[in-house]
């Protein structure tokens, strides 16, 4: 029986970090032999909010250093750019034709950056999610591995899938989310979602004494004022970055202590420091090591660009035969 397939993106908008992986990355080189993968790095998602060609070029280069560094293996997987592996681009433009405009506009995430960002809502941001859609469908993805983020965007891709299928027959499957133990990590000021934009971030690449002095300050649980009250670890940030790292039996302590006030949050943090840097220490040292090498970073996504381009264009003469066009 043939593998059921299974796609991801992230956009080049700067270091991995550790919500990166918590609650996606790692699951991309759990399950990558499982299924039929690919894995690209969004570019098109990330231009409609970076304007800098420069900063364009260095992040494509550092998060594919760092998507390898965390175990994605380009001999197990397809791993490309979208920008090299254009055929979601014209998709795009088709399931753009079968996506109601009421649909966007309930995007929470297209509201949230409109009302954010202090430059004028582009076209792009818009139609951010029929572009997520298209590089999903041109796969004939089954399941998709994300943070809790995306999962409206899969919704609506589940939605376009009905409506394309109703219009033309039946043609793509309906994509699954497939989330982590840990689908949404707050990020350091516990205020809102760990992300590259937002400063608030462990990264993939920070050495120890970085993640000790990023995690001093973090927020814990609110309610535990005094080092003798006694904690909830539900409520706190920290103890959910121990569940991501730190085994079952050591996280059963932690909540142990934490509640009868054995320990002190900074305690817990600096047990959590040590566990972090050691996880992190081989995937720093390697995507460090990638860095070095951007040509060979750049022949890898050529080469994987050129094998995901053959499957997408499958997909794409078939959507053209139902659509009633030419093939080119
Ligand atoms: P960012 O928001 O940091 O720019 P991306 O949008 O490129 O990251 O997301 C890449 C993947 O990581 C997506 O699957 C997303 O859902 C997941 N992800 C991002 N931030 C988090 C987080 N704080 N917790 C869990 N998963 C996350
Ligand atoms: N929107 C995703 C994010 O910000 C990136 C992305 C683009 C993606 N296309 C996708 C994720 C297709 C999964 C499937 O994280």
């Amino acid at each position: 029986m043939s593998k059921k397939i299974m796609l991801s993106g992230v956009q080049p908008s700067g270091d991995l970090h550790i919500g990166n992986y918590l609650g996606a990355i790692r699951n991309w080189a759990r399950y990558q032999e499982e299924y039929a993968s690919f894995f690209f790095i969004a570019y098109y998602h990330a231009i409609t909010e970076i304007k800098d060609p420069q900063l364009m070029r260095e992040a494509t280069c550092h998060v594919a250093a760092d998507v390898l560094a965390c175990g994605v293996d380009p001999e197990k997987c397809t791993f490309f750019v979208q920008s090299h592996a254009r055929t979601s681009l014209e998709l795009c433009w088709v399931l753009s034709c079968v996506t109601s405009m009421g649909d966007l506009e309930r995007m929470t995430q297209y509201k949230d950056k409109a009302r954010q960002l202090n430059i004028p809502v582009n076209a792009g941001l818009f139609l951010y999610p029929v572009l997520q859609a298209a590089d999903i469908l041109a796969f004939k993805t089954h399941v998709v591995p994300v943070g809790d983020d995306q999962c409206q965007h899969l919704e609506l891709a589940r939605e376009i899938v009905r409506r394309f299928n109703t219009a033309y027959g039946e043609t793509f499957p309906e994509p699954q989310q497939l989330l982590s133990e840990v689908p949404r990590l707050l990020g350091l000021d516990g205020d809102s979602k760990m992300s590259k934009s937002k400063g608030n971030t462990i990264s993939l690449i920070d050495d120890p004494e970085s993640i000790k002095a990023k995690l001093k300050p973090a927020k814990t649980d609110v309610h535990r004022q005094r080092r003798s009250d006694p904690g909830d670890p539900s409520q706190c940030n920290v103890y959910t970055i121990h569940q991501g790292f730190s085994d079952p039996a050591t996280c059963a302590q932690v909540d142990r202590d934490c509640r009868a006030a054995a320990i002190g949050c900074i305690d817990c943090k600096m047990m959590l420091a040590d566990k972090l840097a050691a996880t992190l220490a081989p995937i720093r040292e390697r995507s460090r090591e990638l860095r070095r090498h951007p040509d060979q970073l750049r022949e890898i996504l050529r080469q994987g660009s050129a094998r995901a381009t053959l499957t997408a264009e499958t997909t794409m003469n078939e959507v053209r035969d139902k659509l009633g066009l030419f093939h080119p």
